[in-house]
Parts: C-alpha cells; sequence; structure tokens
C-alpha cells in the first residue's frame, strides 16, 4: 500500500490511537558502512503496515510523520560520510549512530506512549536528559520502541500496541518472546535497526529482553544515569538500561551519560560519585581492571529448580571458560536470595500504584469518552478513563500496590518487604571484596585489611532461567498464568532491589548434534563497580563455548 495524505486521513478517521504516527519496516540490513544499522533502501516508510500490531513483527522502531525513518537515517548517512572522508572529526563514539528509544523516556519531537492506552496521544514538552545527552553527542534518534505497558512484564507482551516478536525463531520456526519490558529495544538492536538501544530496568527489564535476543543488556549502578524525562515505574528500582551488540558500544554510551545531572530527582551528588571513585582507585581495586585474576562468586541459591539443563550448561562453561583464563571460582551464599523475588513483587507495585495515580484523564492521559464517572451521580470523576486507558496487567499491578500499601496491610506485605530488601543488600556487601563504596567511611579507605579478605569482586549466574518462551504459550491462558512470568526475573531481581551494576552478554553451547544454544550470561558487581561488570562481561560476550571432551 502507497502511503499518500488521503489514506492517512482514512485511517486517522478509523482509527484514533493511528493519530498520524508512521512506522517503519527497516528490514534490518547492515548496511555498506558495516555498523550503521538499517539503510535508505532497507527502509521503507510506511510500506506495510499492520495497524493491528503496528510495533509486531519487522516494525520495532515507531517514527513521528516528521522524523521519518528516511529522514533519520539520511542523517546519520550523511555525518558517516562526513567522517568517513575525512570532511568532519566525529564529535564521540556515537556520532551519527542510530540510537532508539524506549517508549517511557520523554522525547519532544516523538510522542512518548509506555505503551499504554492512557497516553497513547502523550507528546512531552521535553527531551529526557539521557536523549538530549546523546543528540548533543551526535547520536540520532531512529525512533521509539515498543514495550510491556509502564515497563510492567517479563515478555514484552502486555502492550497497548500488540507484542513485540523477538527476531531469533526457535527450532520450529515458532515466533518467541523478546523479553520484557525493554524487549523492542532489544529486538531493534538484534535486527540491525540500530547501533544501539535505550531501555529501562526496573527488575531485569533491560537484561532479560538481552538474554533473550542475544544482544548485550547493561543495566548500571541505581542513580549513575539520570532519570530525568524518565517515565517513573518504580522510583526506588528504576535505571536507565543501554543495549547493544557489543560490550564496548555499550561502555561508550555509558561513559556518555554517567555525569550529575541536577534535574534528576534521584541524583548522586558529585561529591558521592568522587568518593566512590576514589574507593574503587585504591591499589587493592584499581588493579582488578588490569592485571589480578578476578575472585568470580558462584550464588550457590541460584541453582533452582527452574533452570532448564542448557542454560546451566552455559553456565557452567562459562566459569570454565574464566577458569582457563587464570580468574578463580568461588561458591558464596545469597541466602536472601529466595525471597527477593516476592518482596520485589510487593515494593515495586507499591511504588506504581502512586506513581500511576495522576493518570486520571485530568493531570495527564487521554480522556474516555462518555460522562464523567458512568454517568452517575456517585461515580468517580476518572472511573472509565483508568478502566479504558490501562491493560490487564497494570490494573493488577495497581490493585496489588493499594492493597499491600492499605493501613491494615502495610506492616504484613511492604514493610517486611522492605526489611527482605535490606538482608538481600547485606548478603551482596557479605560477598563482595569491596564494600558499598557509600557506606564505607575516609578511615576504612586507608585500610588494607580487604588484601586478605576472602570475598569476589563479581558474581555470574544466568540472567533467566530458560531460553525465550513462545508467543504462542504466554497467550495461551491454559498454558501460563501472568504469575509465571514473575519467576523469570528471579535471577535480575536482586540486584535490582541493591541497586548494584550488572551486564547480561549471549554465549553459544556449542550443539552435541542439534543445533547451539544462546543463554544470557549475568555478571553482577559491588555498587560502582560498572567499568568491572562490563570487563568481565566482555571476557564472555559472543564465545562459543565447548564441552571439554
Ligand atoms: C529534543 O529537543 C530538541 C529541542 O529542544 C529537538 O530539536 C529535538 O528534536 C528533540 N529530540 C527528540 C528526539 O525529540
Ligand atoms: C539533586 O536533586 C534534588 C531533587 O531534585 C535537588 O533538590 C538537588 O539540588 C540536586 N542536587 C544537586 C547537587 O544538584
Ligand atoms: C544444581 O542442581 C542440580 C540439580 O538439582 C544438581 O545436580 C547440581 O549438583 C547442583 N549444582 C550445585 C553446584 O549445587
Ligand atoms: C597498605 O599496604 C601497603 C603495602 O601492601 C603498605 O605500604 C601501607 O602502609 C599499608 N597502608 C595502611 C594504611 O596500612
Amino acid at each position: 500500500m502507497k502511503f499518500t495524505t488521503t489514506t492517512i486521513a482514512a485511517l486517522v478517521a478509523v482509527l484514533p490511537m493511528a493519530n498520524a504516527w508512521i512506522f517503519s519496516t527497516c528490514s534490518g540490513q547492515w548496511d555498506s558502512h558495516g555498523n550503521q544499522g538499517c539503510t535508505k533502501s532497507s527502509c521503507k516508510t510506511g510500506d506495510t503496515i499492520d495497524w493491528e500490531n503496528t510495533w509486531g513483527s519487522d516494525c520495532v522502531l515507531r517514527l513521528y510523520s516528521d522524523k521519518s525513518c528516511d529522514n533519520q537515517i539520511g542523517i546519520a548517512d550523511d555525518d558517516w560520510n562526513d567522517h568517513t572522508l575525512g570532511k568532519s572529526k566525529p564529535k564521540s563514539a556515537v556520532d551519527g549512530r542510530l540510537i532508539s528509544i524506549k517508549d517511557n523516556i520523554c522525547t519532544r519531537d516523538m510522542p512518548t506512549t509506555c505503551a499504554s492506552g492512557i497516553l497513547d496521544k502523550f507528546k512531552s514538552p521535553f527531551n529526557a536528559t539521557v536523549v538530549d545527552e546523546l543528540e548533543n553527542a551526535g547520536a540520532i534518534v531512529a525512533g521509539k520502541t515498543n514495550l510491556d505497558e509502564f515497563g510492567m512484564g517479563s515478555n514484552s507482551i502486555n502492550s497497548h500496541f500488540g507484542a513485540v516478536q523477538n527476531p531469533r525463531r526457535d527450532g520450529s520456526g515458532e515466533d518467541l518472546s523478546a523479553g520484557g519490558s525493554s524487549g523492542g529495544s532489544a529486538a531493534s538492536v538484534a535486527a540491525d535497526q540500530c547501533y544501539a538501544s535505550l531501555g529501562t530496568d526496573t527488575g531485569g527489564s533491560v537484561r532479560l529482553p538481552a538474554a533473550y535476543t542475544g544482544t548485550v543488556g547493561f543495566k548500571p549502578s541505581y542513580g549513575m544515569i539520570s532519570r530525568w524525562g524518565v517515565v517513573a515505574y518504580a522510583n526506588s528500582l528504576d535505571t536507565v538500561g543501554i543495549l547493544s551488540k557489543t560490550t564496548a558500544s555499550v561502555r561508550d554510551i555509558f561513559d556518555l551519560l554517567n555525569k550529575h545531572d541536577q534535574r534528576d530527582p534521584t541524583n548522586l551528588s558529585i561529591q558521592s560519585r568522587s568518593r566512590i571513585n576514589a574507593y574503587h582507585q585504591t591499589p587493592r581495586f584499581a588493579s582488578r581492571l588490569t592485571s589480578a585474576p578476578l575472585r568470580i562468586g558462584v550464588p550457590i541459591e541460584y541453582n533452582v529448580s527452574e533452570l532448564t539443563p542448557s542454560v546451566r550448561r552455559a553456565w557452567i562453561l562459562s566459569l570454565a571458560h574464566l577458569q582457563k583464563q587464570g580468574h578463580t571460582i568461588h561458591p558464596v551464599s545469597l541466602p536472601a536470595t529466595r525471597h527477593a523475588l516476592s518482596a520485589y513483587y510487593i515494593l515495586a507495585p507499591g511504588e506504581a500504584s502512586s506513581n500511576l495515580a495522576k493518570y486520571d484523564g485530568v493531570r495527564y492521559g487521554t480522556r474516555a469518552a462518555g460522562p464523567d464517572g458512568d454517568g452517575k451521580p456517585d461515580g468517580y470523576l476518572y472511573a472509565n478513563t483508568r478502566g479504558e486507558g490501562f491493560g490487564a496487567e497494570v490494573k493488577r499491578r495497581i490493585v496489588l500496590g493499594t492493597f499491600s500499601l492499605s493501613a491494615d496491610e502495610i506492616d504484613n506485605y511492604f514493610i517486611k518487604a522492605q526489611r527482605v530488601r535490606r538482608l538481600v543488600q547485606h548478603d551482596f556487601d557479605s560477598v563482595f571484596a569491596a564494600k558499598h563504596p557509600l557506606h564505607v567511611t575516609a578511615s576504612q579507605h586507608a585500610q588494607n585489611d580487604s588484601v586478605t579478605h576472602p570475598d569476589v569482586d563479581v558474581l555470574l549466574c544466568p540472567t533467566a532461567p530458560s531460553s525465550p518462551p513462545r508467543l504462542s504459550d504466554l497467550t495461551d491462558p491454559k498454558k501460563k498464568s501472568s504469575l509465571d512470568a514473575y519467576v523469570t526475573d528471579v535471577f535480575t531481581v536482586p540486584a535490582s532491589l541493591a541497586g548494584l551494576p550488572a551486564v547480561s552478554v549471549p554465549v553459544t553451547v556449542a550443539g552435541q548434534g542439534d543445533e547451539a544454544e544462546l543463554a544470557g550470561i549475568q555478571v553482577v558487581g559491588q555498587y560502582g563497580d560498572d567499568e568491572l561488570v562490563m570487563n568481565v562481561g566482555e571476557m564472555l560476550e559472543g564465545r562459543t563455548l565447548e564441552e571439554a571432551a
């Protein structure tokens, strides 16, 4: 179908949701530059549009009419040509690169929907700090990516605009989950539509999609990257995360974004940042980044029964690979892990229920048609709007959160969950050789006791307990309940509760007869050890691991 203004007008009339948006069908070819993402020829703006599933299969990027895919790629091409012809020096490692942005991060020129019906017409009056930073460094925003509504989900199927499909298929060609909630971001990177993507990670939302799509997904230490302009899900857990094909490019982008922002409500002060740096630059810790063999911890509690044999094999072979490089492996115990998931699913919905209260169709949000309050005299002003605007999973979490925060229940649920959270943080502090840099005093900096301290530098574990589930199984209520999806976060939630840096990198286990298996391996480090975590991830990234004969 050829797109003309009249067809757009006709579609807008039928489907108010569409609202002059244009969807690209970048087919995912590398261009002649070898590293720039989709090309002009592979990207036909508004070519085939499946309005029921606007962000599904091929359409990962969602573009606004005056920022068409062609246009953005054209700018990227010109920049790139200028650099390669020596006409201009690249401003940064991302100058002229296409970067996609999860649709819960505000952009002034493109709508920000959070994949929710309640924000389907919302356009932010400003860019998030991270978007401005990338644009100032020369990056080109390629488009917005689909997600689970407000980031709530582990498979990117809870979207007002339809499920995200993983560019990978399973052996029988079935569509797979791309993971959630940053599934669109991961898919846009995996399908080579973009050089990198920004997502958000509340309990694993960047790492899980990275594991399912075979990309690198990094969640930095809490508070390092500005969250100004990022729509909040659970404030005490949310971080902006970075997805790309390589750890090296993730590191470049992290270096650009890792700075103080006065407007960030969770800003880390400049003094705290220098304290963290000073702590990690003491001789004991600085050496880990260069020469010293690392002590790698294996949390024994993570050997859960839900772990599939192929993921367990990938874990064991990754450890063996690091051991061969001269690093040492140490079993460690994180006993609070078994309660972490339950605590997370009390805390995150609690914070969400209060964050989402503002979407009432008056202050924010798309108002439902018809009279206020169901037309009944005692009806609530926003009942229709919220009833129609939110999807089922968001409603479930609002109800769960409101319940656990209610006066009768707060002691039984929310306060207990906060205690569990403190235990999880304590578990991590007791296994890492480095102390939490924000909790150590200046005199402890000078002490040398940690030289003989037996503890580990990083932890290594799988990102997800299994390979990506089929989309058809997820949407079939007979096969899986929505609660089953919660267990996929079991390995990612603890680092979120403790605010620690973590990266998921893809490894392949060489096949024995049948095809090779791809799995995501997660590296978790002490607060502020972001660089070390990425370095260890890089040692494993993209490796094909073979079982010793
Ligand atoms: C960010 O804001 C500036 C103007 O302040 C605008 O020119 C730019 O296109 C915006 N970026 C996006 C991705 O909306
Ligand atoms: C950090 O954020 C708070 C709240 O937005 C603000 O009041 C404070 O001035 C900021 N701190 C710095 C050092 O910018
Ligand atoms: C992990 O669990 C499996 C099966 O339950 C068991 O065979 C294996 O020994 C366990 N590994 C460790 C390191 O505990
Ligand atoms: C730390 O150890 C080094 C040698 O390993 C020693 O020279 C130095 O005095 C020690 N510092 C303190 C504060 O104990």
